[in-house]
């Protein structure tokens, strides 16, 4: 259970679903976290989860957009938990509902959907690389099975299969530099999480969560849909030095959702 021993992560959006999972199942395995949101009480939340198990654990707000908070969460967490050696880009937005190609207003969605699931892993990339040339780490960030085929909407399709690629270049820019940082992506298949069941509310074929969750649960060969430590598994073997010799590499956990 202690391979993360000696790990300093930072989780982003680590409030909720796959975040939370993540940052206790990070916790469980050794590693000191920062668990961060831009609602604080649900970081908080996490944190004291984390903490109650004897674990260490410290709750931050961030919106992950603004540039200038990147240095705080990663100031705050050297000097509380030690330095930093492992960031999970989590946070994201579905914009279910709200970009759409034929629709006014589309275009601003697809901006804010954008800012958030892609410009910003680019800040938080940019930072980790900063802090840790010199002491090397593990870049883990969450992107979907809507990274690498259609059907959500054009932003968040666009943001994900971004966020795959942005992840490569940080991988090879890492190693053409000689920085001992390895750059992976995650793709989850459907999580039965807030932002999933928020799905009900706006898709046009569907009039509840149980239908919403029947329908998804056939999209996965596998036969369910998948629960938030499902993933945080994925990270957690990424973070550690098992996945010593892995760099670029998409990690696909989506209960066969791409193998149809
Ligand atoms: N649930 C799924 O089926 C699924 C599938 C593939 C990928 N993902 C990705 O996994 C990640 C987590 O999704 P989830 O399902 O756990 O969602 P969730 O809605 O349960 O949690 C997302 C968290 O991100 C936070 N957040 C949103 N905007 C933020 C911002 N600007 N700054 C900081 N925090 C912010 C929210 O407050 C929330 O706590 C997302 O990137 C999502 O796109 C989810």
């Amino acid at each position: 259970m202690g391979d993360l021993i000696g790990k300093v992560a930072i989780i982003t959006g680590a409030g909720s679903g796959i975040g939370a999972a993540t940052a206790e199942c990070l916790a469980d395995h050794g590693a000191a976290v920062t668990v961060t949101d831009i609602n604080f009480e649900a970081a908080q939340q996490t944190a004291d989860i984390i903490g109650q198990r004897g674990q260490q654990a410290l709750a931050l707000k961030q919106d992950v957009t603004m540039r200038e908070g990147w240095v705080e969460v990663f100031d705050r967490t050297r000097t509380t938990l030690g330095v930093v050696n492992v960031l999970v880009n989590n946070a994201g937005v579905s914009g279910a509902g709200l970009d759409r190609f034929e629709e006014e207003g589309g275009l601003d969605a697809w901006r804010q959907i954008m800012n958030i699931n892609l410009d910003a892993v680019n800040l938080g990339c940019r930072q980790a690389i900063a802090e840790m040339k010199e002491t090397g780490g593990s870049i883990v960030n969450i992107s979907s099975v809507m990274g690498l085929v259609g059907g959500a909407g054009p932003a968040y399709n666009a943001s994900k299969g971004g966020v795959r690629l942005l992840t490569k270049s940080i991988a090879s820019y890492c190693g053409r530099m000689g920085y001992p940082i390895r750059s992976n992506s995650v793709h989850p298949g459907y999580i039965w999480t807030p932002m999933v069941r928020q799905i009900a509310e706006v898709h046009e074929e569907v009039s509840s969560e149980a239908e919403l969750e029947e329908m998804l649960r056939l999209q996965h060969p596998i036969g369910r849909l998948g629960v938030p430590e499902d993933i945080a598994a994925g990270v957690k073997f990424l973070a550690s030095d098992a996945a010593g010799f892995m760099t670029g590499s998409e990690l696909v956990i989506d209960g066969g959702y791409t193998c149809v």
